[in-house]
C-alpha cells in the first residue's frame, strides 16, 4: 500500500466503501441505527450552536439584566434539549457500534481461516505463507477497530459540518481558519501510524518468534527437557534478549513519535494563534457583531476539537487499514494456493492407484523426497512401505492420500490423474494414522470422532472403535470414559501414555470407516501383544475390501502383505511379496534388513535373560570395585 500522506487521503473513500460493505454483512441492522444516530447528533450540534448564538444576542442587547437573561432563557432551554438529545444519541451510537465491532471481527477472521484450512500441504508448510498469515491476524481485531473509526470519522465529519455551516453563516473567512488549525496535526499522526506499520513489518519474524519462544516455557511437552536438560535458562536467555530488542524498537518509536508531536503542536499552536488574531480584527473592525464572535469562538474550539477527533480517527483508520490489507492479502495468497474444490468425482473406491515415475520435492529441499517411484496399489491388498530413515515412506503415504501432489510424475486412481479429481471425494476415500498423529487437546470421544465428526453423538460406532483398538482398556481408566479431556493444563484434564495414544488413533482411523487405510508406525510405542494384536486386526481389514498401506519398520509384521516396497533414499530399490524378497536368488536389501533384525531377536535372548546385559557386565570388568582395588 503506497503511504504518503496524499495518497492515504486518496485512499480513504475506498477504505470507507470497504469497511461499510464489511459492517453491511456483519449487521445491517446495527450500520442503520449507527448512520441515523450520527445523522441526528449533527443536527443537534448545529442546532445547539445556532440557540447559543440566540442565547449570547439576548444577553448582549441593550436594557436592564434580569430582562435580558429572561430573554435568553427560552433559547437556553433549547440549548440544553439539543445537548441531551445529542447525548442520547451518543449513547445509541455508541451500544450499535458496540455490537457491530466485535460480528466485523468475527466475520473478518471467518472469512480467512475459511480459505486456511484448505491451503495445499505444501503451502501451509512454506515460510513466506505462514507470514503472512501471522500478518493476517493482526487484521482480525483491525477489522473491528476499521468499523469504530470509520464511524467515528463519520461522526466527526457530521459535526464539521454543522459547525461549518454556523461558522459560514456567522463568517466565510472563518472557515479555511478552522481548516488550517487542525492541518499539521493531520500530517503528524499519519506519519506516525506509517512508521508503526513499517516496524510492525520489520519485525514480524522477530515477534513470531519471540511468541514460539514464549509458547515453548509454558509448553508441557518442552517441561521435562526444559527442567532435566537445563533448557529452561537458555531460552528464558534467549526469550530475554528478543524482548529487550523489541523493547529497544517501542523506545525508538516513541522518541520519534514525541519529536513529531512537539512540532506538529507548534505548528497547531501558532495557526490557532493567528485563527483568533483575525477573529479579533474581524470584532475590532466592526464586521463582527459580538455576540456573533462568541458564537464563533465556541464554533471555532467545538470545530478543532472536531477536526483533531476526526484526524486521530483517520490516524487509526489508516493504521488499522494496513492490518486489513494484510489480512486481505493473507486470504488471497490462501485462496490462490487451496485445494482445488472442483474435479472429477470419485464415486467409488479405486480398483488401482498407481504410481508413475512419481518424484517429489519439498520446498526449500534441494534433494527429492521420492525419486522416480513406480507402483502400484490394488483395492483389498496390503501393501507394505518399508525402508530406512528418510527413505520417503511417509512422504508416499502423503502423497497416497493426496496430501501432496507430484513434483514429476502421476499418481493415478484407476487411471485419472489424481490432479483431475475432485480432492475431497479422494480425501473422503482415506482414513490415515500418522506417525505425528495429532493428539487433539479435546475429549477422547472427540479424539476419535474428529474423523467423521457428524457421527461424534453415536457412541456404538465410537464402542466399536474402541473395542477394535484395543481401547476400552483406555476408557475404563479415564476419570469420566469418553468425555475425559486428553490435554492436561486444562480442568479435569490427563495425558495418556504413548502406547494409549496410538489407540487412540487406530481407533480414529477404524472409526473413519474408509476404503483405504493408511497406516505409518501405528505401533510404534505399543507394547509387543498390542502390537501383535494391532497388526493383525489391521491386516483383517482388508478381507472386508479395504486396502491397507502399513508403514512399518518392524519387519515380521509384513510377512502376510500382498506385496512390499522398499525405499531407499527415495527410491523404489524392491518390491515384491515376503517369500520373494526373502529367496536367496532375489534382490537383497529387505532380506538383510529383515536377517539383521530376527539375528537381533534370536541373540539378544539367552536362557530369557537379555544378553545384552551379560555382555555389558563382561565388556566393563575394569569398571567394578573388585577390579579397582586389585589393579
Ligand atoms: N515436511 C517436510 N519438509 C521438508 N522435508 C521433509 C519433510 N518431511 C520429510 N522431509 C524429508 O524428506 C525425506 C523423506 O522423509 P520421510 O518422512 O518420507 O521419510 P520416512 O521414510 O518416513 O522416514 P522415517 O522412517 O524416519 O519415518 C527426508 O529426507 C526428510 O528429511
Ligand atoms: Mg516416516
Amino acid at each position: 500500500m503506497n503511504a504518503s500522506f496524499l495518497s492515504i487521503l486518496r485512499q480513504i473513500p475506498t477504505l470507507f466503501r470497504h469497511t461499510v460493505s464489511l459492517a453491511w454483512h456483519a449487521d445491517p441492522w446495527a450500520l442503520v441505527v449507527v448512520a441515523v444516530a450520527q445523522l441526528g447528533q449533527a443536527a443537534a450540534t448545529a442546532f445547539g450552536l445556532l440557540a447559543t448564538n440566540r442565547v449570547l444576542v439576548s444577553l448582549f442587547a441593550a436594557g436592564p439584566t434580569a430582562d435580558r437573561v429572561r430573554e435568553a432563557l427560552p433559547s437556553l432551554l433549547w440549548v440544553a434539549a439539543a445537548s441531551a438529545f445529542a447525548a442520547t444519541l451518543r449513547a445509541v451510537s455508541f451500544a450499535a457500534t458496540g455490537r457491530l465491532g466485535p460480528k466485523v471481527e468475527r466475520l473478518a477472521g471467518l472469512s480467512m481461516m475459511e480459505q486456511v484450512i484448505r491451503v495445499e500441504m505444501e503451502h501451509i508448510e512454506r515460510s513466506d505463507f505462514h507470514a503472512a498469515l501471522d500478518s493476517g491476524q493482526h487484521g482480525q481485531t483491525a477489522a473491528r477497530r476499521l468499523i469504530e473509526h470509520t464511524l467515528g470519522i463519520v461522526e466527526a465529519l457530521m459535526a464539521l459540518i454543522a459547525v461549518s455551516g454556523v461558522l459560514a453563516v456567522l463568517h466565510p473567512v472563518l472557515l479555511p481558519l478552522l481548516v488550517a488549525v487542525v492541518v499539521p496535526k493531520a500530517w503528524g499522526t499519519v506519519r506516525a501510524a506509517r512508521r508503526t506499520y513499517e516496524s510492525v513489518q520489520i519485525w514480524l519474524e522477530h515477534v513470531r518468534q519471540q511468541g514460539a519462544l514464549r509458547r515453548l516455557l509454558i509448553s508441557q511437552r518442552a517441561a521435562p527437557e526444559l527442567r532435566v536438560h537445563g533448557a529452561g535458562p537458555f531460552l528464558l536467555d534467549q526469550f530475554d534478549q528478543m524482548a529487550a530488542q523489541a523493547a529497544d524498537e517501542q523506545t525508538r518509536l516513541a522518541h520519534l513519535e514525541a519529536r513529531t508531536e512537539l512540532a506538529t503542536s507548534a505548528l497547531s499552536g501558532l495557526t490557532a494563534g493567528a485563527t483568533y488574531a483575525v477573529l479579533g480584527w474581524l470584532l475590532t473592525h466592526g464586521q463582527l457583531p459580538l455576540a456573533a464572535g462568541a458564537t464563533a469562538a465556541l464554533a471555532l474550539t467545538s470545530g478543532t476539537a472536531g477536526l483533531r477527533r476526526m484526524v486521530t480517527h483517520i490516524h487509526h483508520l489508516y493504521e488499522q487499514s494496513l492490518f486489513m490489507n494484510d489480512l486481505i492479502r493473507a486470504r488471497e495468497e490462501a485462496r490462490r494456493r487451496a485445494i482445488p474444490a472442483t474435479g472429477a468425482p470419485v464415486p467409488e473406491p479405486p480398483e488401482v492407484i498407481a504410481f508413475d515415475r512419481v518424484t517429489f520435492r519439498y520446498p526449500e529441499r534441494a534433494a527429492p523426497a521420492l525419486d522416480d517411484v513406480s507402483l502400484t496399489i490394488r483395492k483389498g491388498q496390503v501393501v507394505a512401505l518399508v525402508g530406512a530413515n528418510g527413505s520417503g515412506k511417509t512422504t508416499l503415504s502423503k502423497l497416497l492420500a493426496g496430501l501432496y501432489l507430484p513434483t514429476s510424475g502421476t499418481v493415478s486412481w484407476d487411471g485419472t490423474d489424481l490432479r483431475a479429481l475432485r480432492r475431497d471425494d479422494v480425501f473422503a476415500h482415506v482414513a490415515l494414522v500418522l506417525q505425528n498423529f495429532k493428539q487433539w487437546p479435546f475429549t477422547a470421544r472427540a479424539n476419535v470422532a474428529i474423523s467423521r465428526p457428524d457421527a461424534i453423538h453415536d457412541t456404538a460406532r465410537l464402542d466399536a472403535a474402541a473395542a477394535y483398538a484395543d481401547a476400552h482398556s483406555v476408557l475404563a481408566d479415564l476419570p469420566h470414559g469418553w468425555d475425559t479431556l486428553c490435554e492436561k493444563g486444562y480442568e479435569g484434564g490427563v495425558d495418556l501414555s504413548g502406547g494409549q495414544w496410538q489407540r487412540v488413533a487406530l481407533a480414529r482411523a477404524y472409526f473413519r470407516d474408509a476404503d483405504i487405510l493408511i497406516c505409518d508406525e501405528p505401533t510404534s510405542s505399543m507394547d509387543p501383544a498390542a502390537e501383535i494384536d494391532a497388526f493383525h486386526k489391521i491386516r483383517a481389514l482388508a478381507s472386508k475390501d479395504q486396502t491397507i498401506v502399513l508403514v512399518t519398520h518392524r519387519l515380521h509384521s509384513v510377512k502376510e502383505a500382498d506385496v512390499i516396497y522398499v525405499l531407499d533414499e527415495g527410491r523404489l530399490v524392491e518390491h515384491g511379496d515376503f517369500a520373494t524378497l526373502m529367496s536367496a536368488d532375489g534382490p537383497q536389501v529387505f532380506r538383510r534388513l529383515f536377517e539383521l533384525q530376527s539375528h537381533q531377536y534370536r541373540t539378544d535372548t539367552l536362557d530369557g535373560v537379555p544378553a545384552q546385559r551379560i555382555r555389558s557386565r563382561d565388556a566393563m570388568p575394569d569398571q567394578s570395585p573388585a577390579a579397582g582395588t586389585t589393579g
